[in-house]
């Protein structure tokens, strides 16, 4: 109803505009990292489970997928943990190769998902009782099946398209990576006190992004008129990319597909011409100069050019080549800032092309039937 919606047009923009205080509720609280965050109790059950796993295997459908995917990045690059990510309707088929020192983690924003359930059950019928769930419903399924859980607070997401829970899913993983690589002996005090202190930041931070809208607005008024996009990012920005690439085409109905930008010449480069907008995650890190050169290709091939820049960088504004800065720079956090313009994108391309923003057609908000 309009009284709920207040100054918003769609639930959709409403919970992307809710993300600070989402993530803020989720983080509410937290002043170390400790193993009781995922148990709900004093922590010995989580502290067990942590020694005795040594790699994660993500299981996920949808947008929780891609934040699992982002997690990967984390959980190798910061715990030094190996991580397999993923689709849950793929892994409760196939013949796997069970490890029983797998800490089994499923994201799901409802805790109902039918696949994700019953990859859960696949798991522990495989002999893996080390399980962690990441969801937004205290109440569901997945937390009553699972030994351990962290639960969003991104509160009632109505929109079918995902937005606040990915964002406090990410949240979430972020605290999981830091306790594994507590538990694993990785992490500093002083460390844990820094990330924690960009953690707090999130909130103002995410206020700063949303503060980007009407820039976003000028680039959904051009691809509303296109049939097509492509989404590039690379490193932790490239599961930002494919969660990018899903908003667009779930409520806008344009094909968008996203790459890992250094597959760009090993195929959809053929693709691109001047009908093709090309969004480029490209926050100033490690692999910016090799990401400008992948943005380069496209604009030597008539390819118009989106790109996500930070402050600092000397990417501008030129013929074919469209620059948002991001406020800052956000180091490992940034994949949860940068996807908020590119839910913004989505959001004001379908209410340019008047689709049903928050009822696209044959999608359901939970899929709790095979
Ligand atoms: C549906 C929804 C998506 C969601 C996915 C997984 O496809 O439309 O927004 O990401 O299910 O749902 P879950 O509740 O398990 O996160």
């Amino acid at each position: 109803g309009a009284v709920e919606l207040g100054p918003y047009r769609h639930y959709m923009q409403k919970e992307i505009f809710e993300q600070p205080r989402a993530i803020g509720d989720t983080l509410e609280g937290i002043v170390n990292i400790a193993p009781e965050l995922f148990d709900g109790a004093d922590g010995t059950a989580a502290w067990r489970v942590f020694q005795e796993i040594d790699n994660v295997l993500i299981l996920a459908c949808g947008t929780s997928y891609y934040s699992g995917c982002t997690a990967k990045y984390w959980l190798e690059g910061i715990a030094g943990i190996p991580c397999n990510v993923e689709v849950a309707s793929e892994y409760r088929y196939r013949t796997s190769v069970p490890n029983p020192r797998t800490l089994v983690v499923t994201i799901s924003q409802s805790g109902e998902t039918a696949d994700t359930l019953a990859a859960l059950r696949h798991a522990q019928s495989l002999g893996m009782a080390h399980t962690l769930t990441i969801c937004n419903v205290a109440t569901s399924a997945m937390v009553r099946e699972c030994k351990l859980a962290y639960i969003t607070r991104a509160g009632v997401e109505i929109g079918v398209a995902s937005t606040k829970a990915f964002t406090t899913q990410l949240a979430g993983l972020f605290l999981l990576t830091l306790a594994l690589a507590q538990s694993k002996g990785k992490l500093t005090e002083a460390k844990e006190q820094e990330y924690l202190t960009a953690m707090r930041h999130l909130p103002v931070a995410l206020q700063s992004v949303l503060a980007l809208e009407p820039q976003v607005v000028s680039w959904a008024e051009n691809f509303a008129k296109h049939q097509n996009a492509l989404f590039l990012g690379r490193g932790m920005h490239y599961p930002i990319a494919l969660e990018g690439a899903l908003k667009l085409k779930e409520i806008t109905y344009i094909h968008a597909e996203a790459y890992p930008a250094g597959e760009l010449k090993h195929g959809p480069l053929a693709l691109v011409d001047s009908s093709m907008p090309v969004v480029t995650v490209a926050p100033n890190d490690e692999l910016l100069e090799k990401l400008k050169s992948n943005m380069q290709e496209v604009r030597a091939r008539g390819g118009v050019l989106y790109v996500l820049a930070d402050a600092k960088t000397n990417i501008d504004n030129a013929e074919g080549l469209h620059v948002i800065r991001m406020p800052e720079n956000y180091g490992a956090l940034s994949p949860i800032l940068h996807v908020v313009p590119l839910q913004l994108l989505a959001y004001h391309t379908a209410v340019a092309r008047g689709t049903d923003v928050d009822k696209p057609r044959n999608l359901a908000k939970s899929v709790t039937v095979e």
